[in-house]
């Protein structure tokens, strides 16, 4: 069965989906909300539904369900161990932790039942929180690295007009630059892959608030392009600024699902979830 049929068929009929990693001993505990409808009724571009990580024993990923339209910019927020990196690996697939329940769906495949290389092929580009510059290359190079397969994305003149220090420093040793130019580069390596959902993992994290703006307005100017984007932050204010909508998570589940601004508005859930 074709993913596009699955949709389909969910539309009509409302029924549980069939294809379900890990079916029995989950059993019951999924929202009633489909994986692959908008709170609208439309298909989602992005979908996860139900998804159960682990780190070996340690249960972390509990029962995380939301979804995302297309050029969307939805901030995962939450506390420090809230499970918001867990939650982009799994999305990513990047195997730790591993997904023992539930569905991922981007553009209409099924991201579940994926490796992460396989994910990545489809077009889930994820900016770890390390950022993980490879030592001993220039940017350039970090940047064709990146190019070294299909299906290729931005090409590398458009990356430094998106960000024009990357392209002063093009013959720089990659890991030689500063923390918000090394940033730069980590997006900008994920643009050089065609991507469609781009997971930004505290894309700010130790930066100056002037580099913040500066990167800030890069993700906006990415965003014009109908980028889909899910960006954890610790920064909370600047990433609700940013994004249409917030989903907060809590001890591994999602306590809060909706507009940024309604976060933005509400202090006792500020302080309660994001201690902000
Ligand atoms: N590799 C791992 N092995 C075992 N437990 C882990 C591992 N990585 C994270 N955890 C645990 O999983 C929980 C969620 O961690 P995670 O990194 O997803 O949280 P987070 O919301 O991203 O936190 P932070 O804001 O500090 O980055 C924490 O209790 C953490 O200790
Ligand atoms: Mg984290």
């Amino acid at each position: 069965m074709s993913a596009a049929t699955f949709v389909e068929e969910d539309v009509e009929t409302q029924s549980k989906p069939r294809q379900v990693l890990g079916n029995e001993q989950f059993e019951g505990q999924a929202p009633a909300t489909r994986p692959t409808l908008t709170a609208g009724g439309q298909p989602a571009f992005f979908s996860c539904w139900d998804l159960h990580a682990y780190y070996g024993e340690s249960y972390i990923v509990q029962g995380v369900s939301f979804d995302v339209r297309e050029g969307e910019i939805v901030a995962l927020l939450g506390r420090n161990g809230a499970g918001k990196t867990s939650t982009l690996r799994a999305i990513a697939r990047v195997g730790d932790p591993e997904l023992k329940h539930g569905e991922i769906w981007l553009d209409h495949k099924p991201l579940h039942e994926m490796k992460a290389h396989q994910a990545a092929q489809i077009g889930v580009g994820l900016v770890p929180e390390d950022r993980r510059i490879i030592q001993g290359l220039t940017v350039e190079e970090n940047l064709k690295l990146a190019q070294i397969a299909p299906p290729l994305g931005w090409s590398i003149e458009r990356i430094y007009d998106l960000f024009p220090r990357l392209g002063e420093r093009r013959n720089q040793e990659g890991t030689t630059l500063s923390g918000g130019e090394q940033q730069m580069l980590a997006i900008g390596r994920t643009l050089a892959r065609d991507i469609k959902l781009l997971l930004l993992d505290e894309p700010y994290e130790g930066l100056a608030p002037v580099i913040v703006q500066e990167i800030e307005k890069t993700l906006e100017q990415i965003k014009s392009l109908g980028m889909t984007t899910i960006i954890v932050e610790q920064n909370a204010i600047a990433a609700l600024h940013m994004a249409d909508r917030a989903i907060i998570l809590d001890m591994g589940q999602v306590v809060f699902d909706g507009k940024s601004q309604e976060v933005l508005d509400d202090a006792d859930m500020r302080q309660q979830y994001l201690a902000i």
